[in-house]
């Protein structure tokens, strides 16, 4: 598909639910004690994938409407050994948060995911949780993954490796099976996203954390919700980033999940001269949340240390194309786990915004971006099938001269369906 450039973005949108929220709601509430209700769902390609994953379960889960869902909790050790793999697309948040879960249940699961997914890192959870008891296999390290369930588990202390909220979740899931005594999981450089303690926390279960440990105690049951999911920071970045770009912007994105743990980009763009204001603070689903107002900006350049990383792992390629259109030299370190998300996001970001006109080059660890501050020429790009990376070449064509030929655009479902058409109904040419 054919990105035009565009004169600016003006308007009020509001974003899908956080995607790490909703399937972390999916699987928290499978093993609650009743219903729970989901509002604001975020409706996408990995959230079905979760959807099916806790059907297959042996779950109720009533799709009232696209963005209210109820979930039929059977109690912490409830779950069905299903008759066949579990699929778990292009998730990774799926496939090792769903492990934590399923190694406190009675029986052999098996664990699969598409090819991307296959070819991602699955000893980072088999590790801790062989460390609690479970039996664990992976294929080389990868999916399919192989978990024997219903053994005793005991309860562990450990320090991440990786900064992965995934790996976190993991096995502070697993700690609630875990008996006696609190699992806890240090992190030495800077907190990974809390959502799973937080909404651990909403269903009563005792929790404590903080920005060098997390740690949960054993539960007898978990407590049903019923909560509001606020918009997706990540699904807002690509429209915070061109409303900053194109001179002329005023946009506001309502209902946004602000989470300091997820908020790096707006440090980092504010830094550089952006002007995102916030308003209307409030929680929801225990959650920071408000409206962000974000007007067109010069940019500067500055470097992203390994320290802020995953407050804006996810954002990183956003922040490339920024980098690109500041004045001076940015680049980020510390950031290799880019190397193992849905694609080598370090490859797939420059190889990607070089096409494009950018003057970006490959790092171990990161990128380096010489900032030109003009509009690149545009030209094309591919998405590999990652949606970051689609939503990237969306948003470098809106903001070059001649427009980016964007193919496998439809990348973008895995976690925006409609980020063609919101798009769209804010652009002015
Ligand atoms: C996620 C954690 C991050 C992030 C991913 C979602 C989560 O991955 O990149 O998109 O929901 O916990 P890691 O935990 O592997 O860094």
């Amino acid at each position: 598909m054919k990105i035009e450039p565009a004169a600016a973005l003006v308007g009020d949108v509001a974003v899908p639910g956080t995607k790490s929220i909703t399937h972390r709601a999916l699987l928290l509430g499978a093993i609650a004690e009743g219903e729970s209700e989901i509002r604001n769902f975020g409706r996408a390609g990995d959230t079905e994938s979760t959807i099916s994953a806790v059907r297959a379960l042996g779950i109720d889960v009533l799709e009232d409407d696209v963005d209210r869902v109820r979930v039929r909790g059977v109690g912490l050790r409830g779950l069905r050994v299903p008759g066949e793999p579990i699929d778990c697309g292009n998730a990774g948040t799926l496939m090792r948060l769903l492990a934590g879960v399923l190694v406190g249940q009675e029986g052999t699961f098996v664990l699969t995911g598409d090819e991307s997914l296959s070819s991602r890192p699955m000893e980072r959870i088999a590790e801790p949780l062989r460390q609690m008891g479970a039996r664990v296999e992976t294929t080389d390290g990868h999916a399919p993954v192989t978990l024997h369930g219903g053994a005793a588990l005991r309860p562990i202390s450990y320090e991440l490796p990786v900064a992965s909220a995934q790996v976190k979740s993991c096995v502070l899931l697993a700690g609630l099976y875990a008996q006696a005594g609190p699992t806890v999981v240090v992190e030495r450089g800077a907190q990974t996203r809390d959502h799973t303690e937080r909404l651990l926390q909403l269903q009563g279960a005792r929790v404590q954390s903080s920005p060098r440990q997390a740690s949960v105690w054993p539960v007898e049951r978990l407590a049903p919700f019923s909560i509001d999911v606020p918009g997706d920071f990540s699904s807002a970045a690509p429209l915070i980033v061109a409303a900053t770009l194109l001179a002329g912007s005023e946009l506001r994105i309502h209902d946004v999940n602000l989470n300091p743990t997820r908020t790096g980009l707006l440090d980092v763009l504010e830094r550089m001269g952006a002007r995102v204001a916030v308003f209307n603070r409030r929680t929801l689903a225990g959650e920071p949340a408000g409206d962000l107002d974000v007007r067109s900006a010069e940019l500067t350049a500055t470097a992203v240390k390994p320290a802020e990383v995953p407050r804006l792992i996810d954002e990183l390629p956003m922040f490339a194309l920024a980098a690109g259109m500041a004045r001076g030299e940015s680049r980020v370190e510390g950031a290799q786990e880019l190397r193992a998300k849905e694609s080598d996001r370090i490859e797939t970001v420059t190889n990607s915004l070089k096409a494009v006109g950018i003057r970006i080059s490959a790092r171990q660890d990161g990128f380096g971006v010489r900032g030109v501050a003009t509009r690149p020429k545009g030209g094309g790009m591919g998405s590999a099938g990652d949606h970051r990376l689609a939503m990237l070449g969306a948003v470098a064509g809106l903001v070059s001269r001649e427009g980016v030929e964007l193919k496998d655009a439809e990348a973008v479902a895995i976690s925006f369906p409609g980020f063609f058409d919101l798009l769209e109904s804010v652009t002015r040419r």
